[in-house]
């Protein structure tokens, strides 16, 4: 084995890696190794940019849950609450029988929306989360 290589067990639910085995393939990852060292190098870079989300920030949080988890919705719309000063609106979807999909659009101090982010993430029944950001007054126009 490779120096500095560290080989780790971990359990996961057959549905997920069967999934993440397809997308290995599609990606054309030599080895299900390699495409798990990607997905944690992308995690790594995503908390790190999240960690430099600072200022005023114009946000759209996305995220997608199943809204049979008990306890979800009351959580969810708790946390909405203790944030309402942050909160300018938000949409949503009834997907299928199972989930949903919801966007929180705010505006306020980066690191606030940072927390109410990882909040929801760590929320059990919440799939996906995905927070984007915008300074509000940038130009984003290409020079010409
Ligand atoms: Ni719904």
């Amino acid at each position: 084995m490779d120096q500095g290589l560290v080989r780790t067990c971990i359990s996961l639910p057959e549905r997920l890696l069967g999934r993440f085995d397809e997308i290995t393939k599609k990606r054309g990852y030599s080895s299900r190794s390699e495409g798990i060292r990607d997905a944690i190098r992308n995690t790594i870079i995503h908390y790190e940019w999240m960690n430099e989300v600072d200022g005023v920030r114009l946000g759209v949080i996305s995220l997608l849950y199943e809204h049979n988890q008990r306890g979800l919705v009351d959580d969810l719309a708790e946390i909405q609450h203790e944030y309402a000063g942050l909160i300018i609106s938000s949409v949503h979807v009834h997907l299928d029988h199972d989930d949903c999909l919801e966007t929180v659009i705010l505006r306020g101090e980066g690191k606030t929306i940072k927390e109410l982010t990882e909040t929801i993430m760590a929320l059990k029944g919440v799939k996906y989360v995905k927070l984007n950001t915008i300074s509000p007054g940038a130009n984003y126009q290409q020079p010409l």
